[in-house]
Order: C-alpha cells, then structure tokens, then sequence
C-alpha cells in the first residue's frame, strides 16, 4: 500500500471513528489519536523526508488536507454533542407545573396582637405617643411614686411577684434607693418615668405585659395585657376622659359607643373613676354580654393625683391631667366571645388558627 492510500485509509477510520463517538470526553481521544503530537496524521508529516523530494509535497498535501477534514468533523460533532448533552440536562430539570405540592402556610398576628395594633392606632391618631416601659420594675416605680406606700392596704389590690435582687443582672435597674424589684403589676410606673423626663403638655399609651400571682381561672391569668393612658397639661379635665374614650369605643367598635363614668378608688388618681361603655352587641338594652345592665365595664381612670406630679418632681398644683388604664385580653374576649382569657397563652393551635 502505497503512503498516499495509507493516509486515505487513516482518513477512513478515522470519519468512522468520530461518527460513532457518543460523547464529547470520546472525541477528545479521536482528536489526541490522529492529531496530536503522537497522532497518526502528525507522524507521517513529521516523517516526510524519508520519502522520495518528488513525493513529499502530494504526501504532505493531502496529510494536510485530511488533517483540516478531520479537525473540522470533529468540532462539528463536538458542538452536537454539546447541544445533546444540554438538551439532556434541560429534559431532566423539567418543571411539571401542574403537580401538587405541599402549601407552606403563612402565619398570622395573634388576636391580642391584632387588638393592640388597632388601639396603638386610635389612640395615635388622637395625638397620643406610644411609650414602652421594663417588665421589670422598681417598688418605687410600680408603688411608692403611685401613692401606694408600704403596707397601704391597696397593695392588697395587686398580688405580687417580687424578685430576689442577687438574681438579677440587670445594672439599670439595680438603684438602691428605689427598693425591691417586682414583676410590674400595671404599665401605670410608666407615669412617673415618663414625666421625670418630659414637661407637658403630652398624651402617652403605655401597652404592654404586666403579672400578677394570681390563682388562674377562666378571667384571671398571671401575665396579661395593660394599657395604661396619660395625658397632662394645664387644664386637661374630665370632660378630656370622657370624649377621648367616645371617640376611643367609636373608632374600636365600628360603632357609636356611649361612656359613663362612676366614682372609685384608685391611690394615684383624685377623683378615681370606672369607666362603662354601652354593649357592643346588644347597644345598650341588655344581653348576656353585658349581663343585661347595657353597660361594660372596662376601664379605670381618674384625674391625676396631685403626690404622683410631686414624686415626678413636678411642681404641686401646677399641671393637672387625667389618667387611665385597662386590660386588652378582655377586647378580644368581648369582640369574638371567648370565654376562657388562659386560651390566648395556651398556644393551642386550633383557638389561634380562628384568628
Ligand atoms: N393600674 C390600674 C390597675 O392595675 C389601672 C388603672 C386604674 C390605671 C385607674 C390608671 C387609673 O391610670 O387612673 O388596675
């Protein structure tokens, strides 16, 4: 066999080789075996002086020639091959948009969550400031400065859960002069704090967790929500509670609410006050809501004693303000009839998930 049928033959197996190669890695080794420095083709070109001068420039000619087929046929099935293999990656990531999956499902706000945020926003939009205090709290704030001194019987009124003090870490709240820390019974210390470092005129809410050692029972529970009001100036006067707390019920409800005030006895209030607003459900003429009076009762309040201003170094009788405070479990209780306040820290899903 003459070299110039010998490089046709080469021609031939190799157009075979690569018709047949599957994948790219295959047409790699085609390419090192016929074109590489040890290829087949690259051998007789490098070995041309062994041939006759008269036959070198056909041989090398053609080796040439068959060297450009041979790279061109390569890259070509190279590229298919690439377009195969993607095609394939791409068959096998299909999205089926139609299969079913598992819903992930949001959650949502806690009911007494979603009350305080309704409120917040009332009383926000009547000019009042939303101030948040310590859970943790001094007996000078939580009772002394409300008028609530030692062994005044109206401590009786808030069971306490006092705090072993080497407990605490706390440095802000370690100040000596103002006694042993407690749990907050109320959010009413946020009174004092708040006046000590601001001048009236102002209206504040204080919402917020307070407790109590309380025995539970479907209307008592040992950590629950407060919102205590303030707002002082210099003739802020009763007339002040009661519009606040009609535009207040009106704007909460979705309805027009009607307020009665009655005397009580709270220390840092003078005159203390209960507040009723007419039934939400029956308006008025007597349910099972309101146990038939018409009225619930629902807040506490009353003007500003006088020793709270004092204890917050404010001049006596220079300002005078009104002050007021409730529970918020009782809102939701009342708006969706639940009838059972230890429900809302159960976390029991099946009450949260009707909210
Ligand atoms: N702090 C009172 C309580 O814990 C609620 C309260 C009543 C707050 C009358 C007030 C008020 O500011 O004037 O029951």
């Amino acid at each position: 066999m003459s070299i110039l049928e010998e490089i046709e033959k080469i021609k031939l197996f190799a157009l075979e080789e690569i018709s047949k190669a599957q994948e790219i890695s295959g047409l790699e080794n085609l390419r090192v075996k016929y074109l590489g420095r040890n290829g087949n083709l690259t051998h007789i070109l490098r070995s041309l002086e062994k041939y006759p001068l008269s036959d070198r420039k056909n041989i090398g000619k053609l080796a040439n020639e068959i060297r450009l087929i041979l790279e061109k046929e390569i890259d070509e099935k190279k590229k298919y091959s690439e377009d195969l293999e993607y095609k394939k990656l791409l068959e096998n990531e299909k999205l089926d948009v139609t299969a079913s999956i598992n819903k992930i499902s949001a959650g949502h706000l806690h009911p007494i969550t979603k009350t305080l945020e309704k409120v917040e926003q009332i009383f926000s939009s009547m000019g009042f400031e939303i101030v948040d205090g310590p859970e943790v709290e001094t007996e000078f704030y939580n009772f002394d400065a409300l008028n609530v001194p030692a062994h005044h019987p109206a401590r009786d009124m808030w069971d306490t859960f006092w705090l072993r003090q080497n407990e605490v870490k706390s440095e802000k709240l370690k100040v000596k002069s103002d006694g042993r820390l407690l749990m907050r019974t109320h959010t009413s210390p946020m009174q004092v704090r708040y006046m000590q470092k601001n001048k009236p005129p102002f209206r504040i809410i204080v919402p917020g967790k307070v407790f109590r050692r309380e025995a539970t029972d479907a209307r008592h529970e040992s950590t629950f929500y407060h919102l205590e009001g303030l707002m002082v100036g210099e003739d802020v006067n009763i007339a002040n509670i009661k519009s606040v707390f009609e535009i207040f019920f009106s704007n909460f409800f979705e309805a027009d609410a009607k307020i009665r005030l009655r005397p009580s006895y709270f220390p840092f209030v003078e005159p203390g006050l209960e507040g009723d607003v007419s039934c939400l459900i029956c308006r008025g003429k007597g349910c099972r809501l309101c146990k038939n009076t018409g009225w619930l009762e629902i807040f506490g309040a009353g003007m500003v004693n006088q020793k709270v201003f004092i204890a917050a170094g404010y001049p006596k009788n220079k300002y005078q303000g009104f002050a007021f405070g409730f529970g918020l479990d009782r809102f939701p209780m009342m708006l969706y009839g639940i009838d059972d306040i230890r429900l809302f820290h159960s976390g029991d899903l099946r009450f949260l998930k009707q909210f």
